[in-house]
């Protein structure tokens, strides 16, 4: 069996010129120092640092040997998403960004799996460019959890859901653009702790609440980083209010937690009671192996919360170090 993460991020080497594709002056880009570290930038800011393997494949795939993992899905980093730019030019973006992706994963064909990035602003696009890049040998589509004010289950997104589910392209869900940022700027991280929880919940709950889920088709695959966010914890409140009040369940048929077998999350909740919470709410068959490599924000040793998680069979380990991704992304290895 082979052990899979399914949420790792790239930022493939990117210069500044490069970054002003998507827009003149929040360009996105990559600045290396020459000793294994580098900076992610956005224009003239620093936006994070950063460290070899998040562009340099060698590194990657050291790191993951020392780890014992042995394939990793491959995604870019939410910055360099390009929602809020002009259409044309983030798709000139993330074709170039998804070539990067590709070359990067060139490097270990039978380990690293390209998922492409989409201007998901323009769905009708969207759709065409994972089709193409599918072609090219993407093996899954990475998108945000939103665009703007609208969720997954605007009528579009939906669209460009369904037409992943028929060409058989998985779809990773990243959370970015974190509600009331403004509000906890500068604060402890307090955006990543807890908005990117609130975001996946409520993206979830938008397609659950608004009937997205009963329109798209059972085939596709969607899988919801950090555990689903703040969603399995917080699933009772969401039936409660589903039964009580008639605007909440008006446009959908059956309440959220009907739902939770048409969508995986990954494992990334850290704490061995939440990760039983997660399988208690998902099944075991629903939870893939995912570290958030390379920030510091992940799973420093990757798999070791679903190890060493009291009250698991061998069984469920095994599923969620590698079987249910396997089948996620139809690696077709053992
Ligand atoms: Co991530």
């Amino acid at each position: 069996m082979n052990v899979i993460d399914v949420h790792t991020h790239v930022f493939p080497r990117l210069s500044r010129a490069e970054g002003r594709l998507l827009t003149d002056a929040g360009e996105p880009w990559l600045r290396e120092h020459g000793d294994g570290t580098g900076m992610m930038m956005s224009g003239d800011a620093e936006y994070r640092p950063v460290e070899a393997g998040l562009w340099d494949p060698a590194a990657r795939l050291a790191a993951m040997d020392t780890a014992g993992v042995d394939v990793q899905a491959v995604s870019s980093t939410p910055l360099m998403f390009g929602y809020e730019a002009d259409p044309g030019r983030a798709g000139e973006w993330c074709e170039l960004v998804n070539e990067r992706i590709l070359d990067y994963c060139a490097q270990a064909p039978d380990r690293l799996l390209p998922l492409c990035q989409v201007p998901l602003q323009d769905a009708a696009t969207a759709a065409a460019m994972v089709t193409r890049a599918a072609s090219q040998g993407h093996r899954g589509v990475h998108i945000g959890n939103h665009v703007g004010p609208r969720y997954l289950d605007a009528p579009e997104i939906l669209e460009f859901l369904r037409h992943c589910a028929e060409q058989g392209m998985p779809v990773l869900v990243h959370p970015w653009d974190l509600l009331g940022s403004d509000r906890m700027a500068g604060r402890y991280m307090l955006p990543w702790l807890v908005a990117m929880a609130a975001e996946t919940q409520l993206t979830i709950l938008s397609l659950a609440l608004s009937g997205g889920f009963d329109k798209l088709p059972h085939q596709l695959k969607i899988c919801f980083c950090h555990g689903g966010g703040s969603f399995a914890y917080l699933l009772g409140r969401a039936d409660n209010a589903w039964h009580n009040r008639d605007i909440v369940r008006k446009d959908s048929a059956a309440p959220p937690s009907a739902y939770t077998g048409r969508f995986h999350v990954d494992s990334a909740v850290f704490d061995p009671a939440a990760l039983r919470l997660l399988v208690h709410v998902m099944g075991a068959d629903r939870v893939m192996l995912g570290t958030d490599y390379p920030f510091p924000l992940g799973e420093r040793e990757p798999g070791g919360l679903i190890r060493t998680c009291p009250g698991l069979t061998d069984a469920e380990r095994q599923l969620m170090l590698g079987g249910n991704a396997q089948e996620f992304f139809k690696t077709g290895t053992s």
